[in-house]
């Protein structure tokens, strides 16, 4: 990934005003969070397994044609990729996904919508995390749709179902079916379809539904969105992670939290 200004100045304010535990975190139910999921360093078992496909896609030299959706790439020129280099600088880290995996397992969510596939590994990451749960991915893309969908089966994980279309185009039919324990929104990384989505979204949230939205400090325009979001009244605590932040409605969540964590 390509690091510009923007990302560089919000690092270094995160880095020296995150926290770096629990400790002094007053809502019981963040405490848990941190205990039980950010500052938790046990090894899951599925881990090891999900790291060694990622180390096979590092090392795939095929080259693949993919068309560029929403705010396009600020880290590949050309249409023409390898999946190496995808995997390298386009997809989420291992620090990322296993963060994503550690809280859909504790908090156990059964249905899940990734927006945005890419190569598939992170939705792997989804799916493993809870096993008798729905994942719905959507990518604009159809050489990744495809190529995320035989990752799967190559793999033998059969609880995802992988949808080729445009988020605005496919979102609205699926929320209206699904009511997503878990709303991940990783691509089109612009203020206007951030927010889109974020309020698409609202509109069948639950009690215990968490949001999360990828790169909130890419632009201006995403961490403009992303303070929006914070500000919506129905959102009870957040969590900036910085490469990512969380968002939660719950009405147990008295007083308004907005956390910062370092991991
Ligand atoms: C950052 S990548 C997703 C990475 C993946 N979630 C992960 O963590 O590994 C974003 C993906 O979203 C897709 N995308 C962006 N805007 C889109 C849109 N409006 N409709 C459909 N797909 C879109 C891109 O083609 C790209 O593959």
């Amino acid at each position: 990934m390509t690091i510009n200004l923007h990302q560089i100045k919000y690092y270094l304010k995160h880095y020296f005003t995150a926290k770096r535990s629990g400790h002094g975190v007053h809502s019981p139910f963040a405490y848990q969070l941190c205990e039980n999921i950010f500052h938790h360093q046990d090894k899951f078992y599925d881990f090891e397994e999900l790291k060694k496909i990622r180390t096979q896609l590092l090392n795939n030299k095929t080259e693949i044609i993919v068309e560029d959706f929403g705010a396009g790439s600020k880290t590949f020129n050309s249409n023409k990729r390898k999946i190496k280099d995808i995997a390298a600088k386009g997809i989420s880290t291992t620090k990322q996904s296993e963060t994503l995996y550690k809280l859909i397992n504790f908090l156990n969510c059964k249905t899940i919508i990734e927006l945005g596939t890419s190569l598939g590994l992170n939705t792997l990451y989804l799916a493993k995390a809870a096993k008798s749960s729905k994942v719905i991915s959507i990518e604009g893309s159809k050489t990744l749709t495809d190529f995320a969908e035989e990752l799967a089966k190559k793999n033998n994980i059969t609880n995802i179902h992988f949808v080729n279309a445009k988020f605005d185009e496919a979102l609205p039919t699926l929320l209206q079916k699904d009511l997503p324990d878990l709303f991940y929104v990783d691509g089109n990384h612009t203020y206007e379809a951030t927010l889109h989505y974020f309020n698409l979204a609202l509109e069948r949230k639950g009690n215990s539904s968490v949001f999360i939205f990828d790169d909130i400090y890419w632009s201006h325009g995403m961490t403009k969105a992303w303070e929006e979001i914070k500000k919506n009244s129905s959102v009870t605590l957040t969590i900036d992670l910085f490469y990512f932040g969380i968002v939660f409605f719950k009405e147990e969540v008295k007083e308004k939290v907005d956390l910062k964590l370092f991991l």
